[in-house]
């Protein structure tokens, strides 16, 4: 069978702020229905990459093509719209509003029926979307709760439910179980991926537990001072000597 070209093609990018070099050379191909990790210290240039790639940073130069369109000099919406969505480090749900409330906002936006009195949002098409969405992502018993009422888990399993409504082909999050109780990542982290792989989605994350890591990622990228020092297995990355020295061994 004929090889599927890339999904995502970043070629050498660079990004530089004054005399700080937060990205350069990155060059990556991501295949479609890849789980991409991606690790580093802190500085090292995991969320200005996140960032460039959906819309919210223009890079200096270099290039940036999602199935045959250049993405670099769209903004965040274009990106979205093409097919790309992500989440944040913190978690960009409204606290004093429901689940179920904080999903039809977002399903409004996302379908362009835009946002009115909530009343006017729930239309039965709508509400079959959104009870499709609390399904998948294991949400139905907190429906009718207020976010800030949640665990930090079930808030983020909020937040990437959000962000999927939008049916992105390639979802980003920048540290998804940041926060997350030992106890809850891996059931975290097996709903979401479960979700994903349902719906085929390509993800690349940013993470800083190796655990999670090695248990969910099908590649890694390392980053190091804005350069990309190993892109393998997870298995080959955490064992590689430069990895050890300049990522797992200056975490945080
Ligand atoms: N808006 C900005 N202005 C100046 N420097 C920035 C800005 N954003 C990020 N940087 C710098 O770029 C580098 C990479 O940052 P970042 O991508 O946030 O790192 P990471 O997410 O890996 O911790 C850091 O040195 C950071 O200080
Ligand atoms: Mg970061």
């Amino acid at each position: 069978m004929k090889q599927s070209k890339p999904i995502l093609e970043v070629r050498d990018l660079l990004k530089t702020f004054g005399a700080v070099v937060a990205a350069k050379d990155i060059n990556v191909d991501v295949n479609r229905g890849e789980i991409v990790g991606i690790i580093g210290a802190n500085g090292a240039g995991k969320t200005c990459f996140v960032n460039m790639v959906t819309g919210y940073l223009k890079p200096t130069s270099g290039s940036i093509v999602f199935d045959g369109i250049e993405l670099v000099g769209k903004g965040p919406r274009e990106v979205t719209h093409a097919g790309i969505s992500r989440s944040f480090q913190v978690s960009q749900v409204f606290h004093t509003m429901t689940v179920a409330e904080n999903l039809t906002i977002a399903l409004a936006i996302a379908t362009n029926r835009g946002v009115r009195a909530l009343s006017e949002m729930e239309t039965p098409e709508l509400t079959l979307q959104r009870d499709a969405v609390l399904k998948r992502y294991q949400l139905e018993n907190y429906k009718d709760m207020t976010v800030n009422v949640l665990s930090q888990g079930v808030r983020k399993l909020l937040d990437i439910a959000m962000a999927v409504v939008s049916e992105p082909r390639i979802l980003l999050l920048d540290e998804p179980t940041s926060g997350i109780s030992v106890e809850e990542k891996f059931d975290f982290m097996d709903v979401v991926m479960g979700a994903l792989k349902e719906d085929n989605v390509t993800v690349l994350f940013v993470e800083h537990d190796m655990e999670i890591v090695e248990r969910y990622v099908s590649r890694v990228l390392a980053f190091y001072q804005g350069e990309i020092i190993a892109d393998m297995s997870p298995k080959k990355a955490l064992a590689d000597s430069k990895v050890q020295e300049f990522v797992i061994g200056k975490r945080h």
